[in-house]
């Protein structure tokens, strides 16, 4: 199967990963074709793109670092806790026990996978999107702790900390949360003050180790001290919160959002390592390009060639040069032929230089 973005589904094409509704009912199931209506409903629930199942990408398999299912109970988990919060429920820290063997579930999927196959491409739905944001920065920020070989227990930790990273935005009024446009001085200080309402309501209640509420505080610290709330430079930011800085950012960029239409993982890598050493610690970005690709497999690629093609696999620590199917060449289509940026000889020449909508 490949990634095809949205606005390049057409009717006819077949659906290659099962469909997720609001709610998580089943939209479409493999094997579905799509409609007209089923396009417009895919738009409507602000999906970025779908996989569809073609000649070039039938035996091309894309592994989920996560299934659905963990997916699906770890958003609903974190959503209960944030609503419970928000309604003063006092039990709502009664999730905690739910999200601990959650994380400990996500902490044995990513372990399991050692490769660079991370499917970043991921199905978001925007109505939640601060509960899908949550996981996917718990899910993001294990992987870099893997990289930077934490044990089991302190990457639960990391886990925990990420998925409960926001849980300061409850106190956040939704009409600013959820703007469509520039926020103004005043709203953006209240945004702003959500990793200090986390951190303030979770001291004052429970007994959090300091490691997991630094990480919150500490979120939108940056290296060169631009960062808020405390302005902390280096390594006066805790190590959690320089981790979880770079998952958020990276998650919150491929994420379309109601300001900006989401950004190609290719380009908010690029985005971000624009900011190494200034936004992010060096040490933890190294770690992040180690476990993320910029070109998950399933994506369409332009190559330096003028020819397009479809990543089959990615290589680790070698994340720019991945094996791809070659569809076309010159813009005309052509027998497909696999070609290995990083072990083929003949092909160091040849670069990616994007990723292509078709
Ligand atoms: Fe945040």
């Amino acid at each position: 199967m490949r990634y095809v973005p949205t606005n390049c589904l057409k009717p006819g094409m077949i659906c290659g990963k099962r469909i997720i509704g609001k709610n998580g009912q089943l939209l479409l199931n493999l094997g579905a074709v799509l409609q007209d209506s089923y396009i417009q409903k895919i738009n409507e629930l602000g999906y970025s793109g779908v996989y569809i199942e073609d000649q070039f990408s039938r035996d091309i398999m894309i592994d989920d670092i996560i299934s659905d299912t963990l997916r699906a109970n770890s958003v609903k988990a974190i959503k209960e806790l944030h609503t419970g919060i928000a309604g003063k429920k006092i039990d709502a820290m009664e999730k905690l026990d739910t999200i601990n063997v959650l994380v400990d579930e996500i902490l044995s999927a990513v372990i399991s996978n050692k490769g660079l196959n991370v499917n970043l491409m991921d199905l978001k739905i925007f109505d939640d999107y601060t509960y899908y944001h949550s996981v996917n920065v718990g899910v993001l920020a294990v992987l870099v702790g893997t990289a930077m070989n934490m044990n089991r227990q302190v990457l639960h930790a990391l886990g925990v900390s990420a998925m409960m990273h926001d849980i300061g935005k409850v106190f956040i009024p939704k009409e600013i949360l959820n703007k469509p446009g520039r926020l103004s001085v005043d709203e953006f200080e209240m945004m702003k003050s959500h990793s200090e309402r986390g951190f303030n309501y979770l001291s004052e209640r429970y007994a959090f180790s300091d490691t997991t509420l630094d990480a919150i505080l500490d979120h939108h610290e940056r290296n060169d001290g631009s960062g808020y709330p405390n302005g902390k430079a280096g390594n006066e930011i805790s190590r959690f919160g320089r981790i979880i800085a770079i998952a958020d950012v990276f998650d919150a960029l491929t994420s379309d959002r109601p300001y900006r239409p989401a950004m190609s993982p290719s380009e908010a890598i690029e985005f971000i390592m624009a900011g190494a050493d200034t936004s992010f610690d060096m040490h933890v970005l190294q770690a992040f390009l180690e476990r993320i690709s910029p070109y998950s497999p399933g994506t369409t690629v332009k190559l330096s060639n003028n020819s397009t093609g479809i990543v089959l696999k990615n290589h680790r620590g070698s994340s720019l040069r991945p094996m791809i199917r070659v569809i076309r060449e010159n813009g005309q289509e052509i027998t497909p032929y696999d070609i290995d940026l990083t072990h083929d000889r003949n092909t160091l020449g040849i670069t990616i230089i994007g990723t292509e909508d078709i």
